[in-house]
């Protein structure tokens, strides 16, 4: 399943991720720059924010509380689909995923 990390500088990053992946894991197995995934996917760091492309929003879903509380401490300012991507699972239902990736 292909999952499209989108740049600041414009480049893309094009990777297959299994399903059952976190899109943190997959992100830093790309080399995508500044997903750091520093806490190891508990959810305290915040270096693995990415935003949802609008398309997928729905898809993808919403945080819960917790990590709507930590999208507040993101370095880059959180947006209207910010997610922690630590937090995704890749699925069959996200096959073809865009994420923006914010600099951080
Ligand atoms: S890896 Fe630390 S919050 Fe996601």
């Amino acid at each position: 399943m292909k999952v499209t990390w989108k740049l600041h500088d414009g480049r893309e990053i094009v990777a297959d991720v299994a399903a059952g992946t976190t899109l943190k894991d997959a992100g830093m197995a790309n080399n995508v720059p500044h997903i750091l995934g520093e806490c190891g996917g508990c959810m305290s760091c915040a270096t693995c924010h990415v935003v949802v492309d609008p398309e997928w929003g729905a898809a993808v879903g919403g945080p819960d509380d917790m990590e709507n509380d930590i999208l507040d401490t993101t370095e880059a300012p959180r947006q209207e689909n910010s997610r922690l991507s630590c937090q995704i699972t890749m699925s069959e239902a996200l096959d073809g995923l865009k994420l923006l990736v914010p600099q951080g």
